[in-house]
């Protein structure tokens, strides 16, 4: 039997104890696991709750956990889980000898062992990087699909990131050497927000690694968001680390990239609608300044500002299509300003349309839907790739 040198951790927050309880067992039961790393955001109550679980445990596997507070790395960005991985990782390196660190989020119900084993069998092949995948709601993954994949297909068109099926994950595995690389690059230091993920991603493209995208049938059990709002902080703040790495230049040439056969997702997740459409399109409609209306008139094409004006008065109901969030896309990576609050609400206000135009081809035809999201990131390459002809 192999030796246990696996190290899991766990960054969180704002969790169910019970849950969060129950995933720290799953991994202390695995038999390649040697540590599990607690990261916490602050000494909140889950943490005080998690400290409790800990003390019921064995001595033995007590000594197997270490629950640490994360530290600030960033120092442009919001304080969040980008501080909390790179803590992990400044963890497992100085303070373990494991060869492999995988991540999985706290709050999975769905979450065993066996995931464990399913992301370390493709790191035993060689593989450097193993990330998971799920089925998802038809309308849910829209963070993924029109900030992330979209940007990756604008920015770097002629890379395999687009392709890549949930640039987002936060459960994955990678072995010691990619942790070193990760621990003294700044652009994954600096990533303390939401930004962590796509840091991760684009950054394994440019250390040319050797990633498998493992697909997770059953599922990511986890809280759903209830409004698009909820998701506005990490829509900006993913959207902005694009934009910020913008002029990075990324050869995916060397990289080796496969993944799991995709199967057709369970019915179930065709019909699930992720998010309250209603309070959605009311939300759209608050909220307006000033600043936010001349911004629209002055930098975007007029059609943009007409679209807002006829939703905004009930006129239209066929919200953003992916040609004209291609126009916006452009636009906003040329003069968004994270600093600036107008700024992010146009953006957030603006992908609301785009998202809500998806949803209602996804609850009208669920099977043309995801077609129609891959047939924007071919726009978005195809476009951006005839501009460098
Ligand atoms: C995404 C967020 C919603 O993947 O989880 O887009």
């Amino acid at each position: 039997m192999r030796q246990k040198d696996v190290v899991v951790c766990f960054p969180f927050k704002k969790e169910d104890v019970d849950v969060f309880s129950k995933n720290i067992k799953e991994a202390l039961s695995n038999k390649r696991v040697k540590e599990v790393i607690l990261v916490a955001y602050s000494k909140n109550e889950t943490y005080q709750g998690i400290e409790n679980f800990i003390n019921t445990l064995s001595k033995e596997d007590k000594e197997r956990v270490h629950l640490v507070l994360q530290k600030r790395f960033g120092t442009k960005r919001r304080e969040g889980k980008g501080d909390g991985m790179n803590t992990a990782i400044q963890y497992f390196l100085e303070h373990t000898d494991g060869n492999f660190l995988h991540f999985y989020d706290a709050d999975i119900k769905s979450f065993s062992s066996s995931w464990i084993d399913r992301v370390q069998r493709r790191l035993d092949e060689g593989y450097d990087v193993a990330r998971c995948f799920y089925p998802r709601s038809y309308t849910d993954a829209q963070v993924t699909w029109n900030i992330t994949r979209t940007g990756f297909a604008y920015v770097w068109p002629d890379t395999i990131l687009p392709d890549i099926e949930q640039p987002l994950g936060g459960e994955l595995g990678f072995n010691r050497h990619i942790a070193e690389k990760l621990s003294k690059d700044n652009i994954v230091l600096s990533a303390s927000d939401w930004s962590i993920d796509t840091a991760f991603t684009i950054s394994f493209a440019r250390y040319n690694v050797k990633l498998y995208e493992v697909y997770i049938e059953e599922g990511k059990e986890h809280k759903l968001y209830g409004r698009l709002s909820d998701l506005k902080t990490m829509a900006t703040e993913c959207f902005d680390f694009i934009k910020d790495n913008k002029d990075l230049v990324i050869s995916t040439d060397k990289m080796v990239y496969h993944k799991d056969e995709l199967k057709d997702i369970p019915e179930k997740y065709k019909h699930m609608v992720a998010f309250d459409i209603k309070g959605s399109i009311n939300e759209f409609k608050v909220g307006w300044t000033p600043k936010m209306k001349e911004y629209l008139v002055r930098y975007f094409p007029r059609e943009i500002g007409e679209k807002v004006n006829n939703v905004l008065t009930g006129k239209d109901t066929e919200f953003i299509d992916i040609d004209l969030w291609f126009e916006s896309y452009g636009v906003f990576m040329k003069y968004f300003d994270i600093s600036d609050k107008d700024w992010r609400e146009l953006f957030f206000k603006l992908w609301v349309l785009r998202v809500l135009n998806h949803a209602k081809l996804a609850i009208k035809y669920p099977d043309k839907a995801i077609k129609h999201l891959r047939t924007m990131l071919t726009l978005f390459r195809e476009r951006r790739m005839a501009k460098r002809l």
